[in-house]
């Protein structure tokens, strides 16, 4: 590992997987467009099916610019040699998503209709290997109504995946819940959905970015950290089936789908938020690079420099260790720490492991990964160490979370 890293090749998250995609009749479907861009741009190959009703608000030709197959419209079309496209359809394919599900469309999923292509196929379709996803989209009355409230329960209990709705501005100009997913947060949901559950039934708990100790109310002590590496470790936590709290620093980041997030500014803010948080957790992951001290006294007004040569002078005060406090707790979770160092990474990592009493430290050239996509890992534990090489920070974050995952099956069995 150096400084002069090159960039990770993009991650291709859907690779091999053959997506089924679905659209009923909603003005969601416009979103379907970008959601399939996505999807190919992920790697998958997508096989759009349209109802008569999404005809009337997308064309056919637009889905199979966009998904370079033609599109599925009947199931009275002679192309297929069987003349059985609603067999056809899924046999080969990983998932079924239909995005939009219209408030019609789920309730005929819920009583088997069968009287349209897309909702026969949903029928035909071999039940134990390929899985349903459903992306709602509907006026929020609608989607309050009793009788929706039912068909989701229903389609749930069926074994079908619900994805969202989310709540905001309607086309029909009112606000609420049952606006359909984004086309990104769609294709979050969907690599999700393929990766292995190694966590599920887990709680993690995550620590990420700088924090920021103010000197005056416009100044402060802070560190280049961008938080990156411990959001993607808090997403692919979430990926693995866990329940994911995320204790951020000041980042601009977006939260992961599914992640419980609390804000904070400085150490001891992380610290008060963590400690409490930490004996509910099975795993605690310190991805923050924690300012280890912080102005000893706060000046409330800005100080100024009135004219004055002489540089103002402060005194530090040491922050808590954080990492260090929750391996002390008697019933303390599973502790992985980081080491970002400039140097002699190893030999720091060897010392952090043993300092602050946890089984699993991570390494990592801090100068050549902050603010980075990418990065490598040095694994390092009380047996050894192992290097997981340059990669992008989700699939190292995706590499180490199967590791504790596994770690964690070891110690419990
Ligand atoms: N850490 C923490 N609280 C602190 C300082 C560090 O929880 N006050 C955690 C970090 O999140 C990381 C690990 O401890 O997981 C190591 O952090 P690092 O800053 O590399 O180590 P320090 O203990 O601060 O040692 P040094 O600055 O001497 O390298």
């Amino acid at each position: 590992m150096d400084g002069a890293v090159s960039e990770a090749a993009p991650r291709l998250d859907l690779a091999g997987k053959h997506i089924v995609l679905g659209l009923s009749g909603g003005i969601a479907c416009y979103k379907a467009a970008d959601l399939t861009r996505e999807l190919v741009k992920a790697g998958a190959s997508v096989q759009v099916v349209m109802t008569e009703a999404a005809e009337h608000f997308i064309t056919p030709v637009t889905m199979q610019a966009l998904s370079n197959r033609s599109v599925a419209t009947s199931q009275w079309d002679a192309r297929e040699p069987n003349n059985m496209a609603h067999i056809n359809l899924t046999r080969g394919a990983d998932a079924v998503l239909v995005a939009p599900a219209s408030a019609d469309f789920l309730a005929k999923l819920v009583h088997g209709r069968a009287d349209d292509l897309l909702s026969l196929m949903c029928l035909a379709r071999p039940i134990e290997r390929c899985p349903l996803l459903v992306a709602p989209a509907m006026n929020r009355e609608m989607w309050a109504h009793p009788a929706t409230r039912r068909n989701l329960a229903q389609l749930r209990a069926d074994g079908t995946t619900i994805l969202g709705p989310d709540a905001g501005d309607q086309a029909c100009g009112e606000i609420g819940d049952g606006r359909m997913l984004e086309a990104v947060e769609l294709l979050e949901e969907m690599v999700a959905f393929f990766q292995p559950k190694a966590l599920r039934g887990k709680r993690v708990l995550v620590t990420a970015g700088p924090t920021f100790e103010p000197i005056d109310p416009v100044r402060g002590i802070t560190n280049l950290s961008s938080g990156k590496m411990g959001f993607a470790i808090a997403r692919a936590a979430q990926e693995a089936g866990a329940e994911v709290t995320l204790v951020a620093g000041p980042v601009h980041l977006p939260t992961p789908r599914g992640v419980q997030r609390i804000d904070v500014r400085t150490a001891q803010q992380m610290h008060d938020a963590v400690l409490p948080a930490a004996r509910r957790h099975d795993v605690f992951v310190a991805t923050a690079a924690v300012a280890d001290w912080r102005p000893a006294t706060l000046s409330d007004q800005k100080i100024k420099k009135n004219g004055s040569k002489i540089a103002p002078t402060f005194e530090l005060t040491e922050n808590p260790d954080i990492l260090a406090a929750v391996a002390r707790l008697p019933d303390r979770p599973y502790c992985v720490g980081f080491a970002a160092e400039s140097h002699d990474l190893l030999k720091h990592a060897r010392d952090k492991l043993e300092r602050k009493n946890v089984p699993l430290i991570v390494g990592n050239l801090g100068p050549a990964t902050f603010g980075r996509d990418d990065n490598a890992l040095m694994l390092v534990d009380a047996r050894g160490h192992r290097q997981l090489p340059q990669a992008d920070k989700l699939t190292l974050a995706r590499q180490l979370v199967a590791e504790i995952a596994s770690r964690l099956s070891t110690a419990s069995a």
